[in-house]
């Protein structure tokens, strides 16, 4: 079988690989199509996948196209990683918020949006691509706004796109990590959207012990996910919040740290991978294997060291680059994708938090609104697990959140200023007609070239 990583040159795409070498033979691949329109970083990256692959010893065939036609054709599943606009957007996203006074956050908020109107454009092509040559293919969309994205994507009828995200498996990673168990033993439930979910149910030998770790500041201070919260909020939520939630319910403590730090994560983030990608640039790859999977390792674990540290005002994790670096031996950021992808071979039913249409679990919202929920795979796809009601803060949060990105949605389809507009206004980031006009003024002045004309 193929899978086709649509933005393979990304600097990711070499842990996708990873991760896919120590489930492709169970899941049934055979073939990795590397696809990017950026021929120079796409050889690089390719070259690093390559060595990835030999020393896992395992036959799985690896090309690489910058022709989409080509990758898509015949795919059995696609995964979707861009970022139009390339590295510098994500800091040109950001910097547009901050001057209006509002966060800039690649996935959440006015830089999301942002983000979402160049991303939704050029997948509705990959789809479109697709449909033609690979109807048969699940597509997974990892580009953020994941949530967002998947929803416009769903909307113009592709319905075999899955939106993914790794936030929750890490989270319950992270939380068997510090409660010194295996991750199996714990079984965790979410809902919500992507970036703006809660955990109902945290399941340990029998028992839903939710109730007692959000409530042990011992605890909730050692997993990475939940440290930045107030102690006091936590207690008082009905359920453990998803990070991202920090920058709703620590939104003035978020937007002061990055103005405090005169840096950006995106900003952060391009300088990192600027840096690692002159050094392999100058490399002979091919001839110094190790040393190029350590440069590697040791930029990757920089950015992992230093996520959210600008914004909640902590430490990056030091990283020396003289440790003898390793590839970390989990699923990561493929993980959920493979389990799918196993629960469809194989007819073993996972249980894993994606981003699919609502149909009918949570009370209050429609049959096709894409949520971020606990799904049930089996051989014929997913079906979200039954929320029924949720409390009414959590649903309103919501509410807003979907309206906005359905108005997001349309705005694209119309190339509408007024609606792109009306989006924003409804954000709870911006929450203001004033804010949200100058916002889409300045983003769609800053991409014309790739937007084209708004009405
Ligand atoms: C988490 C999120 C992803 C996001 C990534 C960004 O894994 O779930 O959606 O892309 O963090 O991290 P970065 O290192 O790029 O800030
Ligand atoms: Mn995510």
């Amino acid at each position: 079988m193929k899978l086709t990583l649509i933005g393979g040159g990304g600097v990711r795409a070499v842990l996708f690989t990873k991760s896919l070498t120590l489930k492709a033979e169970d899941a049934g691949i055979t073939k990795l199509v590397l696809h990017d329109t950026d021929e120079e970083q796409l050889a690089i990256i390719s070259k690093l996948c390559q060595i990835v692959i030999d020393r896992s010893g395992i036959n799985l065939q690896l090309e690489t196209t910058t022709d989409s036609r080509e990758a898509i054709k015949g795919a059995d599943y696609i995964v979707t990683t861009v970022r139009v606009g390339k590295e510098w957007s994500r800091y040109v996203d950001e910097q547009i918020a901050l001057k209006h006074g509002v966060i800039g956050q690649e996935t959440t908020g006015p830089a999301g949006f942002s983000m979402a109107i160049r991303t939704i454009p050029v997948l509705m092509e990959y789809c479109e691509i697709a449909k033609e040559l690979a109807p048969q293919a699940w597509i997974f969309n990892f580009s953020n706004p994941s949530g967002l994205v998947t929803q416009a994507l769903r909307n113009a009828g592709y319905d075999r796109v899955i939106g993914i995200c790794d936030s929750p498996s890490h989270t319950k990673l992270r939380m068997a990590e510090a409660l010194e168990i295996d991750p199996k033993e714990l079984e965790v439930e979410f809902f919500g959207l992507n970036h703006l979910s809660w955990m109902t149910k945290v399941i340990y030998q029998g028992k839903d012990i939710m109730s007692e770790l959000k409530n042990d500041p011992d605890f909730t201070s050692r997993v990475d996910e939940f440290k930045m919260f107030d102690t006091d909020l936590l207690k008082s939520l009905p359920f453990l919040p998803n990070e991202y939630l920090y920058y709703y319910y620590h939104r003035e403590k978020a937007f002061a740290n990055i103005v405090k730090s005169g840096m950006t994560r995106g900003q952060m983030i391009a300088e990192n991978n600027k840096e690692m990608l002159d050094i392999l640039r100058k490399m002979d790859i091919e001839s110094n294997p190790d040393e190029a999977i350590q440069t590697y390792l040791y930029y990757t674990q920089k950015r992992e060291a230093s996520y959210m540290a600008i914004e909640t005002n902590s430490e990056s994790k030091p990283v020396l680059p003289t440790d003898k670096l390793e590839l970390p031996n989990s699923l990561g950021y493929a993980g959920v994708m493979l389990d799918f992808v196993e629960s469809l071979q194989t007819g073993e039913t996972n249980n894993i938090v994606l981003s699919v249409p609502n149909e009918g679990s949570i009370e209050g919202f429609a049959d096709n609104d894409v949520v971020e929920i606990s799904c049930i795979i089996t051989k014929d796809g997913a079906k979200p697990v039954q929320i029924g009601s949720v409390p009414e803060e959590m649903s309103l949060l919501m509410k807003n959140v979907k309206l906005f990105e359905r108005l997001t949605v349309e705005a694209v389809k119309h190339k509408s200023r007024d609606l792109a507009i009306q989006a924003l206004t409804v954000h709870p980031l911006v929450n203001s007609y004033s804010i949200a006009k100058l916002l889409v003024d300045d983003y769609l002045e800053a991409y014309k070239d790739i937007l084209g004309d708004w009405k």
